[in-house]
């Protein structure tokens, strides 16, 4: 499994396929198993699939003194892209790693093909939710990364999918009780001050893909489709049955819609 030192860190990654290059980024508190469905579906389908433990998380270190901003998360992607010698990637990026898409776009607009922007959103944390970041990282100082399961992992997803698909819950429960606590506690600042994306999203100059999962209960689909028409030629689809993990809920459909766009890039 490749590992690269890449700005001081040992940054893992889960690599498959060949052609052009797709960059995965995992969500909060997660890492890059979440897009496993992904990974298997576009490497068949001539992309060469690149899917990073973003640092700190799974198999990626971390300086647990620095705090991991939404912007050294792009610098690390940026650097693993030239690590790799690719010019180029469509970036994908789910939540948080929507958050680093934005901030890969506004350092290195130059390395992103096409943007999808899955379940996430463009504004910055209102006070209460800021409030909130640094509450649960005394939280997790306190009791480790159980403190953070149990405010995300019932947030993922879509109410029938969490009272019925029992051991999907407990998987994501455990992924996220196995995530390094030094890791969550170094991202929540990071989460709180990230920066507005807002008034990037009109200079959005490449293809983008806004996909949502129709029943996310962490970020409401109706502020995905306002972002989608904020950007230039912005497209929008919206993911039945799913919430805020759409790639997993539904991730058929994800990745067939996720293909049509690939297919139809310049
Ligand atoms: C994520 O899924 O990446 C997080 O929910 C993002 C966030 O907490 O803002």
């Amino acid at each position: 499994m490749p590992k690269a030192k890449i700005n001081g860190i040992e940054l893992f990654w889960r690599e498959a396929g060949e052609g052009d290059p797709l960059l995965l980024l995992h969500g909060f508190p997660l890492n890059h198993t979440m897009w496993e469905s992904q990974v298997e579906f576009f490497s068949g389908q001539n992309w060469r699939v690149i899917a990073p433990d973003q640092r700190g998380y799974g198999q990626s270190s971390l300086n647990p003194d620095e705090t991991t901003t939404m912007d050294l998360l792009a610098q690390d992607a940026a650097a693993l892209l030239d690590y790799l010698n690719i010019e180029k990637a469509v970036v994908v990026g789910l939540s948080m790693g929507g958050y680093v898409s934005f901030a890969l776009y506004r350092q290195f607009p130059q390395k992103v093909r096409a943007l999808v922007l899955a379940d996430t959103k463009a504004e910055p944390d209102p006070p209460a939710a800021r409030e909130g970041r640094y509450q649960l990282r005394e939280a997790v100082r306190e009791k480790g990364s159980v403190a953070a399961r149990d405010v995300m992992v019932p947030k993922y997803f879509a109410p029938a999918v969490y009272s019925a698909n029992l051991a999907l819950v407990a998987y994501w429960e455990k992924v996220v009780d196995g995530i390094n606590p030094e890791a969550i506690m170094a991202t929540l600042p990071g989460l709180a001050e990230r920066p507005d994306s807002v008034p990037l999203l009109p200079q959005i100059k490449v293809p983008a893909l806004v996909i949502h999962g129709e029943q996310d209960t962490m970020m409401p689909v109706e502020g995905a489709r306002q972002m989608a028409q904020a950007i230039p030629g912005g497209q929008f689809v919206a993911v039945a049955g799913a919430g805020h993990m759409s790639n997993l809920e539904n991730s058929e459909f994800f990745n067939q819609t996720v293909e049509s766009f690939l297919q139809a890039l310049p």
